[in-house]
C-alpha cells in the first residue's frame, strides 16, 4: 500500500503540491488526473525520493519511506516512469531492460530472462535488438515500461505512459497496463487521455493547484461539478449557466 500523509512541497512561493493525503492499495488500477500544472509530475518525484517535501511523509507498505533515495524506493518495490522517456539511446532494446533486471538479479542469464519476460509483456519482443535511439514514440514508451517491470516493482508509477500514442497505441497500451494489473502489480498512472482513464481505472484522483480536490470512480469523477471547473474554467460557469437558462425555458 502507498500513502502520502499531507504531502507538500513549496518552490519559491509556489506550492506545487499542497498538503496531499492518499491511500492506493494494488487491488485498485489508479489514476491521477489533473490539468497542466496541476502538481502531478511533483507528486511523483516526492514519492519517489526524487525531491525531498517541505512537509509530509510517504509510507510504502507501511514503512516510512520519506527522505529514502530513489534507488532504495526502487529496491522497496516501487517504480516509476518518466514523462520524457530517459533511454540508453545507443543501447539495444533488449540491453536497455537489462539495465532494469540487474537491478535485482546479478547472474547476467538470469537478468536476460527477467528481461525478455518484460519485453513480452509490453509487447516488444520483434524489436528486441533494435538501437533505442530512433524508435517511435509508442515503442519508446513501452521500452520504459519494460525496463520498470525488470526490476519486478510491487506497484508502478506511470506518469503518461499514453502521451503522444496514436489512439490505436493507446488501446494497446491499455492491454498492456491491464496484463500487468491483472498480474498483481499496482498501477498507478497519471494521464491526460481521458477516454482510456475511464475505461480502465478504477479510482480517480484529482489534482489541481497542487491539492487533491476529489476521489472517486470514473462515474463520480465525471460527473463531478468542481472537477469539470478545474479543467474548464470559466468556460464551465458558462455552460453551467446555458443549462439552467435552458431548464427555465
Ligand atoms: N523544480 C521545480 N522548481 C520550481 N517549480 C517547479 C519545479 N517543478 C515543478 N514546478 C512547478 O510546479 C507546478 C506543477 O508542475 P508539475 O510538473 O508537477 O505539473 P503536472 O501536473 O505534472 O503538469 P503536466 O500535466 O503539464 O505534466 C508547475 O507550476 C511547475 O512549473
Ligand atoms: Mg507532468
Amino acid at each position: 500500500m502507498l500513502k502520502t500523509d499531507s504531502i507538500t512541497v513549496r518552490f519559491s512561493g509556489l506550492t506545487a503540491v499542497d498538503h496531499v493525503s492518499m491511500e492506493i492499495t494494488s487491488d485498485k488500477l489508479v489514476a491521477i488526473i489533473g490539468p497542466n500544472g496541476a502538481g502531478k509530475t511533483t507528486l511523483f518525484n516526492l514519492i519517489t525520493g526524487f525531491l525531498p517535501p517541505t512537509e509530509g511523509r510517504v509510507f510504502f507498505n507501511h514503512k516510512d519511506i520519506t527522505g529514502w533515495k530513489p534507488h532504495q524506493i526502487t529496491n522497496s518495490g516501487l517504480c516509476r516512469t518518466f514523462q520524457i522517456t530517459k533511454l540508453f539511446e545507443q543501447l539495444t532494446v533488449l540491453d536497455n531492460v537489462l539495465v532494469g533486471s540487474l537491478w535485482y538479479e546479478k547472474r547476467i542469464s538470469a537478468a536476460r530472462e527477467v528481461a525478455w519476460e518484460a519485453l513480452a509483456k509490453v509487447g516488444l519482443l520483434d524489436i528486441a535488438q533494435q538501437t533505442a535511439s530512433g524508435l517511435p514514440i509508442g515503442h519508446r514508451k513501452r521500452l520504459e515500461l519494460a525496463r520498470v517491470l525488470a526490476t519486478q516493482p510491487k506497484m508502478v508509477l506511470l506518469d503518461e505512459v499514453m502521451g503522444g500514442l496514436t489512439p490505436q497505441e493507446v488501446g494497446e497500451m491499455s492491454e498492456v497496463l491491464a496484463g500487468i494489473f491483472d498480474g498483481g502489480i499496482g498501477v498507478v498512472m497519471i494521464e491526460h487521455i481521458m477516454s482510456a482513464v475511464m475505461a480502465l481505472s478504477h479510482r480517480i484522483f484529482v489534482l489541481n493547484q497542487g491539492k487533491l480536490i476529489a476521489v472517486g470512480s470514473p462515474e463520480e469523477i465525471r460527473n463531478n461539478d468542481v472537477v469539470l471547473e478545474a479543467y474548464l474554467g470559466k468556460h464551465f460557469a458558462r455552460a453551467k449557466a446555458k443549462q439552467a437558462e435552458m431548464a427555465a425555458q
